[in-house]
């Protein structure tokens, strides 16, 4: 049995990294989540509904900037890994709360690095984001690109917990494994994202905020593929350091996307165009050939086959979501 610490675990990304490791079998996971409102808490209730019944889950609700609160969780657990996923998520609300955001996001993600060093935790793999790239003329985003002109407070948080996490292993010999998500979607997708708030506004009948012209274009990332590529990184020990692209590789327009939801949901958009919003990135596309080569991560789920998955959950749900 290996000791996993699951940050965020209720959260949409989180519970599904959960499911996985616990279909596993060999995994004891502990989560900490303060199941803040930032979406309605009872939908991370039900997203970890199941997985309490396990006796190989414990949840624990707590706040990742209350260092004591961790440092109790430490002391009881030997982890061998953390996943550190929990955080502010959303460009957007990031503009109006660039406190809170950079002391859950850069003060948590230290914290957390703080205790994993107290107690010799060896792994650390860190939720990132495609948000770091800024406005990068060059696509596919690669790796190696530079990524110090982030263009919202979130992207900043995201670009400082890759740097504080390759100066910890640096200095302490901690293998950190940063993962550059591109926007993620499938069942339990948080309802502030687009495709998931599209698919409700569109099924009541409301029109939806389209910013910009619709040539936006996003990577959108299945959430299957993604917990793949997160499991990778959580056995990855090739080197002590590493930055990982996981997108589809293919990018999708946004009217493009609307068509997609329009035809799994068999109902019409109607659109209130409104214009581009600060913060938000033209473009984002990955380039995954290093992911594929060392971490072996390899995404199936193309966006036409993912929309009517997502949209089959969605209505499943009621259109709740
Ligand atoms: N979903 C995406 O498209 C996407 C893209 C790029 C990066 N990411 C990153 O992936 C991670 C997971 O994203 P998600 O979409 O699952 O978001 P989410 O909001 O569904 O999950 C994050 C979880 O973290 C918890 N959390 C937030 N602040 C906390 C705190 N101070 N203490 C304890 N728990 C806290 C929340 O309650 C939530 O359950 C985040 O780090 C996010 O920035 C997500």
């Amino acid at each position: 049995m290996r000791n996993i610490l699951v940050t965020g675990g209720a959260g949409f990304i989180g519970s599904h990294l959960v499911d996985r490791l616990l279909s596993e079998g060999d995994w004891r996971i502990t989560v900490v989540d303060d199941l803040n409102d930032f979406y309605d808490p009872a939908i991370k209730r039900a997203n970890i509904a199941e997985h309490l019944q396990s006796e190989r889950y414990r949840l624990v609700e707590a706040d990742i900037r209350d260092d004591e609160a961790l440092g109790r969780i430490f002391e009881e657990t030997k982890f061998d890994v953390i996943a550190h996923l929990a955080a502010r998520a959303g460009v957007r609300p990031s503009l109006s709360e660039p406190k809170l955001y950079t002391e859950t996001n850069i003060n948590g993600t230290v914290n957390l690095l703080e205790l994993a060093r107290e107690h010799g935790v060896k792994q650390f793999v860190f939720g990132s984001s495609s948000s770091v790239y800024g406005v990068n003329e060059k696509v596919p985003f690669a790796e190696d690109d530079p990524i110090s002109q982030p263009i919202s407070p979130y992207a900043a948080t995201k670009a400082a917990g890759e740097l504080i996490c390759h100066t910890y292993s640096h200095l302490y010999d901690i293998r950190c494994i940063c993962l550059r998500f591109f926007t993620v979607y499938g069942a339990r997708q948080r309802p502030d994202l687009a495709i998931h708030k599209f698919s409700k506004l569109i099924t009541e009948g409301k029109p939806i905020q389209v910013f910009g012209d619709g040539t936006a274009r996003r990577d959108y990332t299945y959430i299957d593929d993604i917990i793949q590529g997160v499991r990778a990184a959580i056995d990855y020990d090739r080197s002590i350091y590493e930055v990982f692209n996981l997108g589809e590789s293919q990018t999708i327009e946004l009217s493009r996307l609307i068509s997609l939801l329009e035809r799994a949901l068999d109902m019409n958009a109607i659109i209130d165009r409104q214009p581009m919003q600060p913060g938000d990135v033209p473009t984002t596309f990955a380039d995954i050939s290093k992911s594929r080569k060392l971490l072996g991560y390899n995404p199936t789920t193309k966006i036409e086959e993912g929309i009517p998955k997502f949209v089959e959950w969605f209505l499943g749900t009621g259109g709740q979501g």
